[in-house]
């Protein structure tokens, strides 16, 4: 199971006050000490927390991988095919909410992810999409050449504890129908310290993506020892 960590809320902080600090590129090279797969940044079409340059940045300097989390925004696709992450994971984006709230729409904009889909595979960039645990969104991210596809888990995270297993049954049924079309299956969204585990449990999914939790403890333990204690959750219910 890998992990990425986003560190959109590093730039967040550093936003606030318009300044240099604290540098989410310095956050990224600390990240990638504490043995993460992967650092995740969302480069918004509004700008509010990570700026085109710590994309640069973190592109490199890293060694691990850069997943650039992206609108199909003709602008944020330019930029991608010039920063060449290894992996760019498509979202759909609204100005007025607070972080990503659904997935994408695979079927109503079908044509228009195919086509991103098709010139980012074209710089040998990894594609994978982030969708609700919808068998139909499933089939059709298949077809549009798209690698991969990152399971939207805001609603299991969301979920009452009394709701909370139908929500991971539908993550459960959705990755093992991803699985068998080929797909690679990534899950996150709204992943903390207390609701990882059953996620962290679910064999077809290979990598999670979790950010606001992993930065909020690190405000008390440091980045490093957030990304450790995440880390160690994940594996501890993986090699059970
Ligand atoms: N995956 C995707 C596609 C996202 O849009 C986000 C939020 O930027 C995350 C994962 C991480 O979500 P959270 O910050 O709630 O852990």
């Amino acid at each position: 199971m890998e992990l990425g960590v986003n560190i959109d809320h590093i730039a967040t902080i550093r936003q606030a006050r318009m300044t240099n600090e604290p540098e989410p590129a310095y956050a990224a090279l600390l990240v990638q000490e504490a043995m993460a797969d992967s650092i995740t940044v969302h480069l918004r079409e509004d700008r509010r927390h990570i700026q085109d340059k710590d994309v640069y940045q973190i592109k490199e300097l890293i060694k691990i991988k850069l997943n650039l989390e992206m609108s199909l925004n003709k602008e944020i696709v330019e930029i991608a095919l010039d920063v060449q992450p290894e992996k760019a994971t498509l979202v759909p984006e609204n100005r007025q909410e607070i972080t990503t709230e659904g997935g994408l729409d695979v079927v109503s904009e079908f044509q228009r992810i195919r086509d991103v889909v098709e010139n980012l595979k074209r710089k040998d960039i990894f594609v994978s999409l982030f969708i609700d645990p919808i068998e139909e969104q499933i089939k059709n991210s298949k077809n549009t050449g798209a690698d991969a596809i990152e399971l939207h888990t805001g609603a299991y995270a969301n979920a009452s504890l009394k709701d909370r297993a139908v929500e991971l049954n539908r993550l459960k049924d959705a990755a093992k129908y991803a699985k068998s079309l080929g797909l690679e299956v990534h899950a996150g969204h709204g992943l903390t310290y207390e609701n990882v585990k059953p996620v962290a449990a679910i064999k077809e999914i290979t990598e999670l993506n979790i950010g606001h939790s992993i930065i909020a403890k690190s405000v008390f333990v440091g980045i490093k020892e957030a990304v450790r204690l995440m880390k160690q959750l994940i594996d501890e219910e993986r090699w059970k």
